[in-house]
């Protein structure tokens, strides 16, 4: 796998999480990879080596060094079922983010993520073991299956790989304006060792995202609805002609939890534990989050959380837009977000206005983030698009029932009760607007206030939902790696 997120080592959001879960997974099934899974990871300099790391250096060309190669450590480090491969350059990686800083994206992207594929590659080449498949994630990993059809064709070992691009963020394309593509070895008018045009010569830029969804045998996304989604002018981004283009080459593969990571009976991180048999313990988490944010502990009115990245992906402008009613209402609102803080710009006031009932915590905190997951009553995520989403899935097996869009994966993930009642896990919307998201949390809380069986009912059936990645995602996956190779294979 080539990525730039994997957790525990650099997150910004949920690709880093299945990154992770999903290598470690493959690595546990009874009909595993013959190898262990590699992850490569740009090493950033939020990123300490550990001490049992084993380093080497892989030379490469790079337009940007004097006589136009450069030498990049890779730095192995044992993981939890998978090795680590960390692409250590600091000129490109040793920055404050990972991606941009405070002014915007970092001109040289293409460069850097560019240099971080190429090592990649040259790794494998020159670890001269036998090469299944390279899974790509994202557009930082794009570059990956371009450089092998362009210089790794006839490499016995990169070239004979299959490519399988998984999207979980359709909105980054990886963008190369055309006076970039130097940065990336590539002119407009190459032409691939096969002679089959690669840049038109008046091409004004690449889009790297677009040409991995070509260039791939295979191509995912992580969810089933939001596959069928992609594949339309409103959700495709500008993608969904290529998308169709794959057609059966291009499908969803819905994202898995990590049950033991996510777990409200064994969390280190609550002050009480508590499972679907014995829900005691979530009274007192609750207790707990309302003291830490400031709110009255013993105050029972509903109390509705929302975590995430600070994306227009996400939605916090429909809940600033809602906020104001919900207040009214008489609930109460925990918001925990990092990045672009201007997105909370329309709930700061009303935080400043009624701090007993309005908490904005902006950073990445993932302690409080599990402390609210389990002291929230009901959790929001009304995102404009949703590839797979996982917020929703941790509420559900920590007993917040979520309110979602019925879009993407929500819409995979959460069965409405509104629609189905007595079978339903939370709660469903359509519109993407403030009225729609207070219609429906209306609902949602006047259920909660009313309480009794329906209530812990819905409660405990969003409890027993199992997301474990070893009975679904990871084992679809491997199918699809196995299918990957026979295309790759002819
Ligand atoms: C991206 C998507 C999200 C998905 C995650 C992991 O963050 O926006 O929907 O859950 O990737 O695949």
């Amino acid at each position: 796998m080539i990525a730039a997120e994997c957790e525990p080592w650099a997150k910004t959001g949920g690709l880093a999480d299945v990154v992770d879960a999903l290598a470690r997974a493959l690595g546990r099934l009874p009909r595993r990879p013959v190898e262990p899974v590699d992850v490569f990871l740009p090493r950033y300099r939020s990123i300490a080596v550990p001490a049992a790391a084993v380093a080497r250096t892989v030379r490469v060309p790079d337009p940007a060094a004097l006589g136009g190669t450069t030498g990049i450590r890779v730095v192995d480090v044992p993981g939890d079922g998978y090795r680590l491969r960390l692409v250590d350059h600091p000129p490109a990686f040793d920055r404050d983010g990972f991606y941009g800083d405070a002014g915007g994206d970092y001109p040289d992207n293409a460069w850097r993520f560019g240099l971080f594929c190429r090592a990649a590659l040259e790794t494998l080449r020159t670890d001269g073991r036998p090469l299944d498949v390279v899974q790509i994630h994202d557009w930082h990993a794009a570059p990956a299956v371009l450089f092998r059809d362009r210089w790794y064709a006839d490499d016995p070992i990169v070239g004979r790989a299959a490519a399988v691009a998984t999207i979980h963020n359709l909105a980054y394309h990886g963008w190369t304006p055309r006076e970039r593509l130097g940065e990336l070895g590539l002119a407009p008018g190459d032409a691939l060792a096969s002679g089959e045009m690669f840049l038109p010569a008046d091409a004004d830029g690449l889009d790297l995202l677009r040409a991995a969804i070509e260039r791939s045998e295979l191509v995912n996304t992580v969810s089933p609805g939001f596959a069928i989604e992609a594949l339309t002018p409103d959700y495709g981004m500008g993608l969904d002609g290529a998308l169709r283009a794959k057609g059966d080459r291009f499908f969803g593969i819905l994202n898995g939890l990590d049950n033991a990571l996510w777990n409200p009976a064994t969390d280190g991180d609550l002050v009480a534990h508590y499972s679907r048999r014995s829900l005691k313990g979530k009274a007192e988490d609750r207790r707990d989050l309302l003291r830490r944010v400031g709110f009255d502990p013993d105050d029972r009115g509903a109390v509705l959380g929302m975590i995430g990245r600070l994306d227009p992906q996400k939605g916090f402008d429909l809940v600033a837009g809602a906020a104001d009613r919900l207040v009214e209402r008489g609930a109460r609102l925990v918001v925990l977000g990092s990045g672009h803080p201007e997105q909370l710009a329309g709930l700061r006031a009303l935080a400043d206005r009624r701090p007993d009932r309005v908490a904005l915590i902006e950073a990445f905190d993932r302690v409080l983030a599990r402390r609210i997951y389990a002291g929230i009553d009901l959790f929001l995520m009304p995102s404009r698009f949703e590839p797979c989403g996982q917020g929703q899935m941790i509420a559900l097996r920590y007993g917040s029932p979520p309110i979602v869009r019925r879009t993407g994966g929500l819409r995979d993930t959460v069965v409405d009760e509104l629609t189905e009642p007595g079978e339903g896990t939370g709660f469903a919307f359509d519109d993407a607007t403030p009225d729609a998201l207070v219609a429906a949390c209306d609902a949602a809380i006047s259920l909660y206030e009313r309480g009794g069986a329906p209530w812990s009912g819905l409660v405990r059936r969003g409890m027993a939902v199992d997301f474990g990645w070893e009975t679904g995602p990871a084992p679809r996956y491997l199918e699809a790696f196995e299918r990957a190779v026979a295309v790759r294979r002819g």
